[in-house]
């Protein structure tokens, strides 16, 4: 290991900036076949979601969330699915936050779910909406009262002056909530979305991977088809 200054006085690291390029794993799987899968991406998606928990991946539900500005600016983050159905994915958030005001100016968004332990990734795209303020509410009153507490003190994505803030914030409203319910924030709820394609991914030797895709047709039908890797 050789460790050098930067410019700025900090201890960098030479060797892992040079290392980068040197990972590299083969991902050896059998592959998926078309006939193998699921007509309705939907079953095949809980399938997958099955297998990851038997293999105890950890927190299988995590999931990254792309959505894009009114002036196309792409962002992504993690956040959690927390219910799938044929009607779509639910992930809970803060609805003023940054993903929040982008899913409200353009409603297209994409999930991506990384199952590396089994090389699998799923990607979907589609639209999403607020699901009802009746499930937001079962959802934010099934949460340790500890995170309800904190998702009422954070104004996600918003600028605030340091860690205290926040503190303070939470202990004034465990006081002013103590002994009774925490009301679940108007701005503070479920988003579904519903998928309008669905990727399946599963790597093999060589980066020769399987890729299929469904794809939802004017007929509202789901069409299979194999991409190249
Ligand atoms: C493992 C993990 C799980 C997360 N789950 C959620 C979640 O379910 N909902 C959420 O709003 N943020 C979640 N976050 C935080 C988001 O990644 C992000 O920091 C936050 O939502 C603000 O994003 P935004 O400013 O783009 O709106 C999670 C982060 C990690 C690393």
């Amino acid at each position: 290991m050789s460790f050098f200054k930067d410019i700025k006085g900090q201890v960098r690291n030479k060797s892992i900036r040079q290392l980068v390029a040197n990972f590299r794993n083969e991902y050896l799987s059998k592959g998926i076949s078309e006939n193998e899968l699921d007509d309705d991406p939907i079953d095949q998606f809980e399938k997958w979601f099955n297998e990851s928990v038997k293999n105890k991946i950890p927190e299988p539900n995590i999931m990254n969330l792309s959505t894009v500005s009114n002036d196309c600016k792409p962002s992504g983050r993690i956040v959690l699915l927390k219910g799938f159905d044929e009607n779509g994915f639910v992930f809970y958030t803060n609805y003023d936050s940054r993903k929040g005001s982008e899913l409200a100016e353009n409603k297209y968004a994409a999930l991506t779910f990384l199952w590396h332990e089994l090389y699998r990734q799923v990607r979907i795209e589609g639209t999403v909406q607020k699901i009802s303020a009746e499930e937001s509410d079962k959802y934010f009153h099934s949460r340790p009262r500890g995170s309800q507490l904190s998702a009422v003190a954070s104004a996600q994505s918003r600028i605030i002056p340091d860690r205290d803030f926040l503190e303070k914030k939470v202990t004034e409203l465990e006081k002013e909530f103590q002994d009774r319910q925490i009301p679940r924030p108007d701005n503070w709820g479920g988003f579904c979305l519903s998928p309008a394609s669905i990727e399946f991914w599963q790597g093999r030797a060589n980066r020769l991977h399987d890729r299929i895709q469904y794809i939802l047709n004017e007929k509202n039908i789901w069409i299979r088809q194999r991409l190249a890797p």
